[in-house]
């Protein structure tokens, strides 16, 4: 492990190294979203979401794990009454390719019948989980049903999603911070941070990050 020399940042061209954030030898991070410009966004979201259900209720539902940073910064953006529940999704199968099947790990605490819900995801992939969660609420029978999605890697969509509150179309890369992980970690990031594994070839790559990366080859790894 080692700790990055602290640098001056500048918060809206990014700042290359980050501030005492321990991390393996083997891995490169690089800002990809200074945590200034995601708050600019975030705070501009909220303000939509205000708008369009001024004087109403919204009931937040965030994806777990990834979304509880957005869905904290935003519901403190959103002037409104506003309630969160969670839930959390998986992919069938360990492939490097989406089985395009989805199972629920956690579901809601509580009945979203007539209620107004806004499904809150850090990251829009292949676009077959915002999918299946999207169905199943619907289902459901809310008064309305919105979705809030941090970031959209457009390039990877195997399955149309309609998201109402975008916040930045990011490429194809390995992205963590701000909720993200890679193995787990780096989810307690501020900026979202692209991350690139070297010196493979001196096999210095643990197992347990192999292993995740082939878990998310279909969701994060481009390929
Ligand atoms: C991420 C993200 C979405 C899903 C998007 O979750 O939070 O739920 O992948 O991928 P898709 O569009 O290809 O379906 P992940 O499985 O990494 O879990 P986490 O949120 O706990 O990190």
């Amino acid at each position: 492990m080692e700790c990055i020399e602290p640098r001056i940042p500048n918060p809206d061209t990014g700042y290359g190294k980050l501030v005492c954030m321990p991390k393996e030898p083997s891995e490169r991070l690089s800002v990809l979203l200074p945590r200034a410009r995601i708050a600019r966004r975030v705070r501009e979201l909220g303000r939509r979401i205000s708008r369009d259900f001024r004087g109403e209720r919204v009931l937040l539902v965030g994806v777990l794990k990834g979304a509880c940073i957005f869905l904290s910064d935003l519901s403190r953006e959103i002037s409104l009454d506003a309630t969160f529940d969670f839930l959390a999704a998986a992919s069938y199968g360990q492939s490097s390719e989406s089985s395009g099947q989805v199972r629920l790990v956690k579901d809601l605490d509580s009945s979203i019948e007539g209620r107004n819900v806004i499904l809150v995801e850090d990251i829009l992939d292949t676009g077959v989980t915002l999918n299946y969660l999207v169905a199943m609420l619907r289902r459901r029978r809310p008064k309305a049903l919105k979705v809030a999605v941090l970031l959209d890697k457009a390039e990877r969509r195997i399955q149309p999603v309609k998201v109402d509150y975008l916040g930045f179309k990011i490429p194809n890369q390995f992205v963590v911070g701000y909720g993200l992980d890679y193995a787990e970690r780096h989810r307690n990031l501020k900026d979202v941070c692209v991350v690139k594994i070297q010196d493979e070839a001196k096999g210095q790559r643990s197992e347990t990050i192999k292993k995740k990366a082939r878990r998310q080859g279909s969701k994060k790894i481009g390929k």
